[in-house]
């Protein structure tokens, strides 16, 4: 997504070695006229699907997924929960995701009811890095005896291999830029 790439150069930030901080738009304050653009491409992209649930992980994924929604014919947004891990909570599927960036391991929750056997789920995400955020979702997806019909992520940087895992998993995944590297604080994209 040409767009994408555009507005990552001009207002994207790249700290260390494999950060990349887009806050302005996506992690923090939130561009709402350019979510718009990113439901529209989401729905491009995903255009032979048909979802009856779109998944993400609060709190950065839920701004996308609800824009995304609105071009599926609104179809509801799941969002996962992270607890802290060991809370066992009834009537939830659960998924531990560690978080390459913040070196933490969240528990990823979801309310049984809101994932049913034979649901078409998409799954959106704002990074797709070293791809446990994701994994955890499926997971709990197959294991509620539904499918994952897709995997969509802003940014996907390729070079953590969270992309290749999922397709490994059976996953289809799209991502709106793909960053191959950081080179010098400079980014690369594939
Ligand atoms: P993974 O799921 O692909 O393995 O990624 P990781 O554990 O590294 O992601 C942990 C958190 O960091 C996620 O947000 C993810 O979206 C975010 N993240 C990963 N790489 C980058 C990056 O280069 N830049 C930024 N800005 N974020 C990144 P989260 O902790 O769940 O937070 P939030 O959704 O509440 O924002
Ligand atoms: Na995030
Ligand atoms: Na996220």
């Amino acid at each position: 997504m040409e767009r994408l790439k555009q507005k990552i150069v001009a207002e994207g930030q790249v700290l260390g070695e494999d950060i990349l901080k887009v806050d302005g738009f996506l992690n923090h304050q939130i561009d709402v006229k350019f979510m718009e653009e990113i439901g529209q491409e989401f729905r491009a992209r995903f255009q032979d699907v048909k979802p009856n649930r779109i998944l993400t992980v609060e709190s950065s994924g839920i701004a996308i997924a609800c824009e995304t929604s609105r071009y599926f014919d609104y179809v509801p947004v799941v969002f996962a929960k992270k607890a802290t891990p060991n809370t066992m909570a009834e009537g939830c599927y659960s998924a531990e995701a560690r978080s390459f960036t913040k070196g933490t391991v969240s528990n990823l929750r979801v309310s049984k009811r809101f994932i049913q056997p034979g649901d078409q789920v998409l799954i959106l995400d704002d990074f797709l890095a070293s791809g446990e955020a994701s994994i955890a979702l499926t997971k709990m997806v197959r294991k509620a005896g539904a499918e994952v019909v897709g995997i969509g992520a802003v940014i996907d940087k390729a070079f953590q291999g969270g992309g290749d895992k999922l397709r490994e998993m059976g996953c289809r995944v799209e991502s709106l830029a793909v960053i191959r590297a950081f080179e010098k604080g400079q980014i690369i994209f594939g």
